[in-house]
């Protein structure tokens, strides 16, 4: 039989709850032929109170070790005003970021998918707005100001937000392999501020020159990220395609996303150092598979956050980590059917409990 290495990150917060989903579902696509060998680590606040630290080596080391991990969420009010940075919370996550070198984070928002009721239901816009909606957010994810030199003093604090032309043109290529995938192949929409930034005129002229060397069959735009983010909210059909963004513009316009499908809680994201079959890998492919929304605090524990992100995360770990295309439609589909039923959490006006919405999902597949 082939066995699958699945490490196992629930978390803090609504972590827990929402992968015990994801993994009822990734439990359903065992057969005799397949196994899912899944290893359970802490990381986050929990691994701060257990072990002092918010990811141990031992846990990156099992990430490297396994063929995929599946990532709930980390953080909340209890570690808010002890340590930050790297050594907080969320540090656990850009730690392990760093150490797999998962450089691109797509975040994938179509007005249809998962479901187009959902859209049409929840989001703040009007559906003429966000009819045919569909883009993903390849976003720098082991770079810029996350990863720079820090000063953090009592009246003084800053940043370095810092790129090197290596780590644009890695990030660009892979932008233009997932542009690729589409037939007619995707633009790609660059998110910069070249007008003020030293780093995104770097940014700018990097992906130019990838893009004019490597990729004359994929169309390039440059858009302001601020201007960007206006027309994610005016005129989102204009940005369908792959939006290329660094660090932290594509972490705001990702979370904005959220918008047009009206709740952070149905959309999913995989973290990778490559695509499949990608020929320039020089380690294992390596891939983390998170949702875009956080750990929830002020919900957890009540058995009523969506798991609807963290199972479709299940999905892209299927078709970017594990080669089981079929399987990944096969969780989509039932999302949609048991969103289209009607069943819903919270978040979106239901009365639905995680456990009933996983097990409605785990039932249609
Ligand atoms: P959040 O994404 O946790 O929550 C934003 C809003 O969306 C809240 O109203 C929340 O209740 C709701 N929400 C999010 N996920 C939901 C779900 N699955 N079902 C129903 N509702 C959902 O963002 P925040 O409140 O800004 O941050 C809370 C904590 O999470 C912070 O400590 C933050 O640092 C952390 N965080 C972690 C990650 C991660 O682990 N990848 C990502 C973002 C934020
Ligand atoms: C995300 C989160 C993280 C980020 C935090 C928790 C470190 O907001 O995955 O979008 O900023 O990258
Ligand atoms: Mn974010």
């Amino acid at each position: 039989a082939q066995t699958h290495k699945i490490l196992v990150l629930p978390g803090d917060g609504i972590g827990p709850e929402i992968m015990a989903e994801a993994v009822k579902v990734l439990k359903a696509f065992e057969t005799p032929s397949r196994k899912f060998e899944l290893r359970q680590e802490l990381i986050g606040g929990c691994s701060i109170d257990a072990t002092g630290k918010s990811v141990t080596d031992e846990v990156k080391q099992a990430a490297l070790d396994s063929d995929a991990v599946l990532f709930a969420a980390v953080g909340g009010p209890k570690w808010d005003n002890q340590r930050r940075g790297l050594d907080g919370p969320e540090g656990g996550l850009l730690q392990l970021r760093k150490a797999m070198d998962i450089y691109a984070n797509l975040r994938p928002c179509s007005s249809t998918t998962p479901s187009a009721s959902i859209a049409k239901e929840f989001s703040p816009f009007r559906q003429e707005i966000i009819e045919g909606v569909d883009f993903v957010v390849v976003r720098e994810n082991c770079g810029g100001a996350y990863f720079g030199r820090k000063v953090e003093e009592e009246t003084y604090a800053m940043d370095e937000w810092g790129y090197s032309e290596a780590e644009v043109q890695r990030v660009t290529r892979l932008a233009a392999e997932v542009a690729l995938r589409h037939d007619p192949p995707w633009p790609v929409i660059s998110l910069d501020k070249a007008n003020v930034l030293a780093s995104s005129r770097l940014w700018r002229k990097v992906v130019d020159k990838t893009m004019a060397a490597e990729y004359p069959q994929v169309k390039i735009v440059h858009q302001l990220a601020d201007s960007a983010s206006l027309i994610l909210a005016t005129n989102p059909r204009s940005l369908n395609g792959v939006m290329l963004a660094d660090n932290t513009f594509g972490d705001m316009i990702s979370d904005q996303a959220g918008s047009i499908v009206g709740t952070l809680g149905v959309l999913p994201s995989a973290s990778l150092n490559g695509l499949p079959g990608d020929k320039s890998l020089k380690t294992r492919p390596y891939g983390l598979y998170e949702p875009t929304h956080g750990s929830a605090p002020t919900i957890a524990g009540q058995n009523i956050a969506n798991p609807v992100a963290m199972i479709l995360c299940v999905a892209l770990m299927f078709r970017y980590s594990l080669g089981l295309e079929d399987e990944a439609r096969r969780i989509e589909e039932a999302v949609r059917g048991v969103l289209d039923s009607g069943l819903r959490t919270s978040d979106l006006g239901g009365k639905a409990g995680t456990q009933e919405m996983g097990d409605a999902i785990v039932a249609a597949l």
